[in-house]
């Protein structure tokens, strides 16, 4: 029970890699705020993990701060947010991507990460204790072709972990994040294109040990980085990758 009475919000906790940490972080101990834009799929993983569930869009400001209080009010306090929620473009050239596509996408892989922090790192300074994990990706250090303003949201996210991790060390505040390789979950076929043999033949050739990461290798990853055993380890963005970024 490494997360032993520990109060944690993860965001896209509905589907792929949030659930896989919600799981574990469930299993260890944690009470955990299962929170997603998909409100049925929020409750689904709530109603499975003994947690709560909340309705949120981590790009909004206003339902950011909803989460953040109904969070509070369930947990007492905020120790683990994991701000997992993601999207991709679809594989296309940089410049055909339109204008509405990048907003979209930096809006919930970069903005979210600005509005969650201004929402609950006040309350982890107050309380001189806290963890919290970016899921970036290898696309942010080891960029794959057409998938560019993706790579560029993953390695924003990568610098605000960093940046995030000096101004909040004095606080106590621990800030990692996490290098997934592509994964099996829903939005593996977003990243492929189209899921055809061929295609995943292509990825998998890429990643030494074999085959695509799961919820699970980011649910172990992630316990490990939020607990009291990673208690000297901040800024780091630790890659998931089975040897893909060597
Ligand atoms: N699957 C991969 O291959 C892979 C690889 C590297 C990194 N990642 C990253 O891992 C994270 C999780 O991805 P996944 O593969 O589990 O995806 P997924 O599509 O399976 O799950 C993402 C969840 O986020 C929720 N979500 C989307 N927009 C939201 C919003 N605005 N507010 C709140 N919730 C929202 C979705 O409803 C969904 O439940 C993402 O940040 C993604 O970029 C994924």
């Amino acid at each position: 029970m490494k997360l032993e009475g520990k109060g944690a919000i993860v965001t896209g906790a509905g589907s792929g890699f949030g659930a896989g940490i919600a799981r574990r972080f469930a299993a260890e101990g944690a009470q955990v705020v299962c929170a997603d834009i998909n409100a049925e799929a929020a409750r689904a993983m709530a109603d499975e993990i003994g947690g709560i569930a909340c309705t949120v869009d981590v790009g909004d400001g206003e339902s950011v701060n909803a989460m953040a209080s109904a969070a509070l009010s369930a947990l007492g306090a905020v120790d683990i947010l994991v701000n997992n929620a993601g999207i991709t473009h679809l594989p296309g050239l940089m410049e055909d991507i339109s204008e509405e596509e990048f907003d979209r996408v930096l809006r919930v892989n970069a903005k979210s990460v600005y509005l969650t922090a201004r929402a609950l790192v006040p309350g982890m300074k107050a309380q001189g204790s806290g963890a919290i994990l970016n899921i970036a990706s290898t696309a942010g250090v080891s960029p794959r072709p057409r998938l560019n303003w993706y790579n560029a949201s993953k390695g924003w996210m990568i610098t605000a972990t960093k940046a995030m991790a000096v101004e909040l060390a004095p606080f106590g505040v621990r800030v990692n994040a996490l290098n997934p390789v592509a994964g099996e979950t829903p939005l593996l076929k977003s990243f492929m294109g189209e899921d055809t043999p061929e295609v995943r033949a292509k990825f998998l050739a890429t990643i030494p040990l074999g085959r695509f990461s799961t919820p699970q290798d980011m649910g172990n990853a992630a316990c490990f980085l939020c607990s009291e055993e990673a208690s000297m380890i901040t800024g780091v963005a630790m890659e998931v990758d089975g040897g893909r970024c060597i």
